[in-house]
């Protein structure tokens, strides 16, 4: 039997990836005074996103889930948020020509702020430090100051989280997400591109659906949807305590929240059935995500789903995969099984990211290679099985990075050097990311084209 669930019923409960908070006061004051704060996120809104995901669940959409491996203090501007945005809608409008299915958009975004580590410490030459767990624990300057948690950082954490949200609830309901400027963002991507005639088809494909639209009457002016768009954050939902304060109870429903972000997801690090971070997320509505890596098994796959969706609702759970392109292959389709055996609802998202990460030159890296071949398997596994591949999930940022390598434009290792500026994972930047969508594109788009040969017979 499930015990009572409370916003606090985590803290009875063993924990994984808590920060060493010196003054215990302190960080009672600040969870105090986040809690008296607004909420950033309406319950509602999260209702929706759920609504929308439950479509995906049933086959009906596909999920776009991406954004900064941890945002940061430092790099907080509209400037960032801008590109963040442009790279993103730009890679949903090719998903959703590729896919004829609505895609469905989720920031890592406003909110993603906690890192897990995989060490508590970080050395470098002689020097021992507390390890570096994102810009709301502490700072990643490498002094024993800046690695002392901070609670003060909720606040700055919190208030970002506001202004980042503020802007891109703008940009979305405002007129910069219609759908002529992101096709114009698109057609410049695929002029600049080496592999300009490659993406060219698709690209013309998309302009001639748009001209036939204008040419029957169908624009922007008498069309809202045209010129607005559904954008949802997310983020992992790391600092339980932050999570708390911001957690709320919903009036029209009488049901728990949590106010930090639209959907929240649970680490890989952090997924044992009996500890608080599962605790935390069965008891609020929000739809969650769950980190599927190597060492879960299907038994295990099935007690989390149990314990997080009871009532087996779509649109609840989204499992984001991150097995590594070598090892999709042997973990994943266990888990479609034991899923599908147990008829469970579902949303399989794939993350080609976190399987994937390298050291050349020093620098943590990805190859892009790996991370296509990755969503490549996803993709071909779901097939065979007959499932939905419902969404991916990328790190990414709308800046000119040199963090991952490969792509069209060849980034090398001794690029890395360039414009390495992540806090943390190596991202995807703006021309790879879209890459990646005009890519999968093709593969959708080629999956469909058989189907409907098998149909026509
Ligand atoms: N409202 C639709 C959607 O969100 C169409 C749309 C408008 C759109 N602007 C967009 C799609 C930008 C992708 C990107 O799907
Ligand atoms: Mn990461």
């Amino acid at each position: 039997m499930a015990q009572t669930w409370t916003p606090n019923s985590w803290r009875q409960k063993p924990i994984q990836q808590v920060p060493d908070y010196p003054d215990l006061a302190v960080l009672e004051s600040v969870e105090s005074r986040l809690a008296k704060y607004p909420p950033l996120v309406f319950a509602g809104e999260a209702r929706r996103l759920k609504h929308a995901l439950a479509s995906v669940a049933e086959g009906r959409g596909f999920l776009l889930q991406g954004g900064d491996c941890a945002e940061s203090f430092a790099e907080h501007g509209a400037d960032t948020i801008r590109d963040f945005f442009r790279a993103f809608l730009q890679m949903a409008v090719v998903l959703t020509f590729g896919a004829q299915q609505p895609v469905v958009k989720v920031g890592r975004i406003a909110g993603q702020f906690a890192k897990p580590r995989s060490s508590s410490v970080e050395k470098q030459g002689d020097v021992t430090l507390p390890s570096y767990r994102g810009d709301i624990i502490n700072g990643i300057e490498f002094t024993e100051e800046a690695r002392v948690p901070n609670p003060e950082r909720q606040i700055m954490a919190y208030r970002q989280s506001a202004a980042t949200l503020n802007l891109l609830r703008a940009f979305a309901m405002g007129g910069y997400a219609n759908l002529e400027n992101v096709h114009q963002w698109m057609l410049g991507f695929v002029k600049d591109s080496p592999q300009a005639e490659r993406y060219r088809k698709l690209a013309d494909r998309i302009s001639e659906t748009m001209d036939f639209m204008k040419a029957i009457g169908i624009t922007a002016e008498n069309h809202p949807s045209l010129r607005e768009t559904d954008f949802f954050t997310s983020h992992e939902a790391l600092l339980l305590g932050y999570e708390q304060a911001l957690t709320r109870v919903d009036s029209t429903s009488g049901d728990w929240y949590a106010t930090s972000g639209h959907m929240i997801w649970i680490g890989d690090r952090t997924r044992q059935p009996d500890h608080a971070h599962v605790e935390y997320c069965r008891g609020i509505k929000n739809p969650l995500g769950l980190k599927c890596g190597p060492s879960l098994t299907a038994d295990g796959l099935l007690e989390l789903i149990d314990l997080l969706n009871p009532a087996n609702e779509a649109g609840r759970l989204t499992l984001i995969c991150r097995f590594g392109h070598d090892k999709v292959a042997e973990h994943m389709p266990r888990l479609i099984r034991a899923v599908e055996r147990e008829g469970k609802k579902v949303v399989w998202s794939c993350d080609p990211m976190h399987g994937n990460t390298i050291t050349l030159n020093n620098y943590k890296t990805r190859p892009f290679e790996r991370v296509l071949s990755e969503v490549e398997s996803f993709f071909q596994i779901h097939r065979a099985e007959g499932t939905h591949p419902g969404g991916i999930h990328i790190e990414m940022t709308g800046n000119d990075v040199t963090e991952c390598t490969g792509g069209a434009r060849a980034l090398s290792g001794d690029d890395l050097a360039d414009r390495y500026h992540t806090h943390c994972d190596p991202r995807l930047n703006a021309d790879q990311a879209l890459e990646l969508a005009f890519l999968l594109a093709e593969r959708m788009k080629g999956g469909r084209d058989e189907k409907r040969m098998v149909v026509n017979g």
